[in-house]
């Protein structure tokens, strides 16, 4: 057994001799589409032995800190139950995550998903028989070694007894919400009120009224994405305030930081919808989610969208991401908590705020049960193939997304997804890099809102990355500070592709 009472930022990887491989200029044309695989993207994959890149860091030392935070975490729920079955159950779970810490560590070989029952179990061990064999935790493609990771942990409680649904980032995830009361409240004081619908507007008024109020509420739905809690593990309160902040001298300041922008496309392509259908493929609860749902309550009060589809994912992900209980949590905590009136977070909320923020948790619990707030959850998304494969893998789903007016895909590992997570120029456009999303025959109108927070960047005009490269001081490709609103049109209508 490891000491999980350890400082993990001390846990030393071992490498063995692999090379470092030095990278520094992307090679100009990818590979054919026919030679791509989910181990030879279509330009070079990030691999976690890469040491000049993030990919580095995350495997060696963010995923063990992750992992120990999770053990820890465990600990405390064990040390807070008296049923003797119970806490046996959950000290082999710890067991087994403290194995995985081992493997983490010690560069073990990816080996297969045991057969837990789930139906996700045959795709993960086709795709590490297939592409795999032999591969270990370094020398894999960075996304699927990271995604792997997350579903070894799920591992570690699937096979218990009592302990299957646990969720080792729930404390987490619930925690960074309840500091985001500032945002949040004031989100809630100017939404809460039905959105004013203007009489005697022109069709093209009200369009331009609806592109205004588009380009403010993607924008917090955009930067609503630098608060995921893999990255938060040293932000003070103040730091997560700066990031949240909301108010439109804000957004002004920070649109300069969308370096790749289809804002405007994207406004007229979402101001153009009556009735329509938009998806979200969500990424990160609590705050994140919190200003999705606030931009897609506009989306349904405008009158653009009869509904809204959301997916969130089956699996303790990522840290952060959506599950169907952080989906609940916010909709009842909106309603019934007391979260912002706790003295633990000394927060000092109004109560003309508390009620705010109930009238909008009433308002999508009842878009919920008409039908125009739908959450779906789907295995794929908690596999660890790239969204590429998404047609092939998983086509009931693209099918439903097929229908869509517009899927917006939120945040870093979304996007990761949707690149194929590879070594591309970043001035390559982005209906280029997603391949098939965009080409697919039916496919949709996808957009990617994500704050920048890994290596691979797309869809940049030529010459923002290497002025940035030259530039900035810290590495602009991970600190969240820039972002990218990208949009393909997909196979819908061939006229008005960008
Ligand atoms: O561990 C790194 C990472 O996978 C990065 O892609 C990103 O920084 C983060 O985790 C997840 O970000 P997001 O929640 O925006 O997908
Ligand atoms: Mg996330």
């Amino acid at each position: 057994m490891t000491d999980s009472s350890a400082k993990v930022t001390k846990a030393a990887l071992n490498l063995g001799n692999l090379p470092p491989r030095k990278m520094s200029f992307a090679p100009p044309v990818p590979r054919t589409p026919t030679r791509v695989n989910p181990n030879q993207p279509p330009w070079p994959a990030f691999r976690g032995y890469h040491e000049y890149s993030f990919a580095h860091a995350v495997m060696g030392v963010r995923l063990p800190t992750i992992l120990h935070k999770a053990i820890q975490d465990v600990i405390l729920t064990l040390n807070a139950e008296y049923e003797e079955e119970r806490i046996t159950d959950l000290l082999a779970c710890i067991e087994k995550m403290e194995q995985l810490m081992d493997d983490l560590q010690g560069n073990a070989k990816l080996r297969p998903i045991i057969d837990d029952g789930a139906g996700d179990v045959a795709l993960w061990n086709k795709e590490i028989s297939k592409y795999f064999k032999g591969k270990d935790f370094m020398n894999a493609p960075w996304l699927f070694a990271e995604a792997y990771k997350y579903r070894r942990l799920r591992e570690c409680f699937s096979l218990s007894k009592f302990w299957v649904e646990y969720d080792v980032f729930f404390r987490q995830k619930c925690d960074t919400f309840s500091r985001s009361s500032a945002a949040v409240m004031e989100l809630a004081s100017r939404f809460a009120e039905p959105a004013a619908i203007d009489k005697g507007l022109t069709p093209d008024e009200e369009r331009a009224r609806n592109q205004l109020i588009f380009h403010e509420l993607a924008q917090i739905c955009l930067w609503g994405n630098s608060t995921d809690l893999s990255l938060l593990i040293d932000m003070t309160e103040e730091d997560i305030k700066a990031l949240q902040s909301t108010g439109g001298e804000h957004l002004a300041a920070t649109e300069k930081n969308i370096i790749g922008n289809d804002l405007k496309a994207l406004g007229d392509l979402v101001t153009g919808l009556k009735g329509g259908r938009i998806d979200f493929i969500l990424d990160n609860a609590g705050f994140e989610l919190y200003t999705d749902l606030v931009f897609a309550d506009w989306l349904i009060q405008s009158g653009i969208c009869r509904e809204v589809h959301f997916h969130g994912k089956i699996l303790p992900w990522f840290v952060s991401d959506v599950r169907r209980q952080d989906w609940n949590w916010i909709l009842n905590q909106c309603v019934y908590g007391h979260l912002f009136q706790s003295e633990d977070h000394g927060n000092d909320v109004a109560e003309e705020d508390v009620e705010h923020l109930r009238t909008l948790g009433k308002r999508w619990k009842q878009f919920e049960k008409e039908g125009k707030f739908q959450y779906h959850q789907h295995p794929f998304w908690c596999t660890g193939f790239t969204f590429w494969h998404l047609n092939s893998e998983a086509p009931d789903l693209w099918d439903t997304l097929c229908e869509s007016d517009l899927v917006i895909f939120k945040g870093d590992l979304n996007h990761r997804k949707l690149t194929y997570d590879c070594h591309a120029p970043p001035s390559t456009p982005f209906a280029q890099a997603i391949g098939p999303l965009a080409s697919d025959p039916g496919a949709p109108p996808i957009c990617s809102l994500r704050t920048i927070k890994s290596d691979v960047v797309v869809g940049l005009p030529e010459g923002v990355a290497e002025h940035l490269d030259a530039t900035e001081t810290e590495n602009w490709k991970i600190s969240g500070k820039y972002a990218v609103v990208l949009l393909s049109y997909g196979d819908q209508d061939k006229e008005t592709k960008i």
